[in-house]
């Protein structure tokens, strides 16, 4: 089936072969890099700008690095230092950077559906780096793509989701790629972060850490996200860390043979241990990695690569 997608908005928006088929080129992408190959000619004479109106650490170095890999130019815009400053609108900034010539644009931004508005607005590809409490979609992929790697299928794995769901794009997009690829979804903490209407996208809800650590084979945390929240959904994070914290005893009610996942940043001490972050069971370094090369196949792909060609592309 070929890649047909110009932009990249959402994981819910995805088929299950979609999803496949970003894996499959990220994998490919990844085995030419472990050759030693720093950089592959896929996208050379492309430029991209990385449009980013939030803080990023992760996600901005893993696009940059991606763009970089595949011989495009990379800008990346800082919106402190830009004219967003002096009120400039997200449409006026996008359309000028369309107009100085830009093939693609990778956009973070504090607004759910700032991506699909920028999407019907250009003639280039948009590309979501993280929307509000939307979507993360390359982080959502990544971490599939990490699950996979440890687990094989996801068919049936029992996926544990704990901390702050209702603030988290980041589980937005998984809960999107993990039941599509047909794990079983347990979303775990406090109501005011876990409410049960959450039920709608197809997981258990439980707010009974114990249970629900119970046998599972991947365990993916969440940072509490106070930059979302409005009000205090729960009294302190002491309690919080208190009663949802993963720490040594907590990890052991795992299966022995669970991940432990973080799409970072960590808020070590608080949503997990710096012993288990740093543990023999956690993937977080390697989620990290595995970002270039799911950045590269989305790159690729929204610029008209085909998953087949990626040996091609890359001579
Ligand atoms: N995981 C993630 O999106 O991290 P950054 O905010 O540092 O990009």
């Amino acid at each position: 089936m070929p890649w047909h997608r110009k932009h990249l908005l959402t994981i819910e928006e995805l088929s299950l072969a979609e999803i496949g088929q970003i894996h499959a080129t990220a994998a490919a992408f990844k085995a030419i890099l472990q050759r030693n190959e720093k950089k592959v000619p896929a996208l050379r004479g492309k430029t991209i700008v990385n449009l980013f109106h939030e803080p990023s650490t992760r996600t901005r170095l893993a696009f940059e690095m991606a763009a970089k890999r595949l011989s495009a130019d990379v800008i990346s815009f800082d919106a402190a230092s830009s004219s967003t400053q002096k009120g400039e609108t997200l449409r006026d900034t996008a359309q000028n950077i369309q107009a100085l010539n830009a093939d693609m644009i990778v956009l973070r931004h504090g607004a759910s559906g700032s991506p699909l508005y920028l999407s019907r607005l250009l003639d280039i590809p948009v590309v979501n780096a993280g929307d509000g409490a939307h979507e993360h979609p390359t982080q959502g992929l990544l971490d599939t793509f990490t699950m996979v790697e440890h687990l094989g299928s996801l068919r049936g794995r029992k996926v544990v989701i704990l901390g702050d769901v209702l603030f988290s794009r980041v589980a937005r997009s998984n809960i999107h790629a993990l039941t599509k690829m047909g794990a079983a979804v347990t979303l775990v903490g406090p109501s005011t972060l876990v409410p049960a209407w959450f039920e709608d996208f197809g997981v258990t809800v439980s707010h009974d850490l114990k249970s629900a650590l119970a046998d599972a084979e991947v365990v993916m945390l969440l940072r509490i996200q106070h930059e979302r929240q409005v009000s205090s959904h729960f009294p302190s994070l002491g309690e919080y860390t208190s009663v949802f914290g993963l720490n040594r005893t907590r990890a052991a009610w795992l299966n022995p043979r669970a991940i432990i996942m973080h799409p970072g940043p960590i808020n070590r001490g608080v949503e997990i241990d710096s012993e288990l972050a740093d543990g023999p069971r956690s993937v977080i370094l390697e989620q990290v990695s595995n970002g270039i090369a799911i950045r590269m196949a989305v790159l690729y792909l929204c610029a008209g690569g085909q998953p087949e060609s990626v040996v091609s592309a890359t001579e």
